[in-house]
């Protein structure tokens, strides 16, 4: 069997689109198809790692060699993160979060399908904000995974506010992405990274989501020197 260079590492990505729920059959929801999420859990397994992948609604199935969590809101997500984090006693090593988890839930979704009713208004929608699952998890006390990578959606100023949340969530590199709708980025195969971190930043060429995978899985592994057993 050939080495891999992440075996004994163990991995948290996040993936996909949160819905949050208005009533039992309407939900606020975004264009993220997992194909970038699922990509990393899948690469990250590949070089060795043990990968839990909790991932939002998608259509794409489980990646091979990755335990899968599948889960709807933001509360959720940050919930099934928190018990992998805390499953076991030594700090993940690895956490990448490219879910793009909504920034608000409908603040008390109603139990029942709200109905139509002739002349009156339509319903308001009042938003509460959900919890930040990477800002938590990066700023943990006691738990904070080695290695914190985020994703930064963003329509303009990319680097820049990239920059912005690199320092305010407290993780170690942003994966910087354009997702503007000429872009393609969301639900598209392919992606345009610029990866930002301490140090500077680093332009990547638009890839295939599978071949961003890869090279930020590669690019992981050096971080991390082999386990012996
Ligand atoms: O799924 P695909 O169709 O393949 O598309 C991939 C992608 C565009 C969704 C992906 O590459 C990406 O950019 N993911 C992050 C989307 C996002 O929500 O970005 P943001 O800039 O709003 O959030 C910044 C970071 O904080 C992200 O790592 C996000 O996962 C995290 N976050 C945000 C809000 C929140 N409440 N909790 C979080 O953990």
């Amino acid at each position: 069997q050939s080495w891999k260079p992440l075996a004994g590492r163990r991995a948290l990505v996040t993936s996909g689109p949160t819905h949050e729920p208005i009533d039992p059959v309407r939900l606020i929801a975004n264009r993220s198809s997992g194909k970038q999420g699922h990509a990393i859990a899948r690469a990250l397994a590949e070089l060795g790692a043990e990968v839990t992948l909790v991932s939002g609604p998608v259509t794409l199935p489980p990646p091979i060699g990755v335990t899968t969590v599948a889960v709807e809101t933001a509360r959720e997500m940050l919930a099934a993160c928190q018990r992998v984090q805390m499953a076991e006693t030594a700090p993940l090593d690895i956490a990448v979060f490219a879910a793009a988890v909504a920034d608000w839930g409908v603040d008390g979704s109603a139990p029942q399908k709200l109905k139509k009713t002739p002349g009156a208004p339509p319903p308001a929608i009042h938003l509460v904000p959900n919890p930040d699952i990477l800002a938590t998890i990066a700023q943990s006390a006691t738990l904070r995974p080695a290695l914190v990578v985020g994703f930064a959606a963003e329509t303009e100023q990319v680097i820049d506010h990239a920059r912005a949340k690199l320092a305010r969530k407290g993780c170690d590199w942003i994966c910087a992405n354009d997702v503007s709708p000429a872009s393609g980025t969301f639900g598209g195969d392919s992606n345009t990274i610029h990866l930002v971190h301490h140090e500077g930043v680093e332009s990547w060429p638009t890839l295939d989501k599978t071949a961003v995978a890869r090279r930020l899985a590669d690019r992981i592994a050096t971080r991390f020197s082999p386990v012996t057993a």
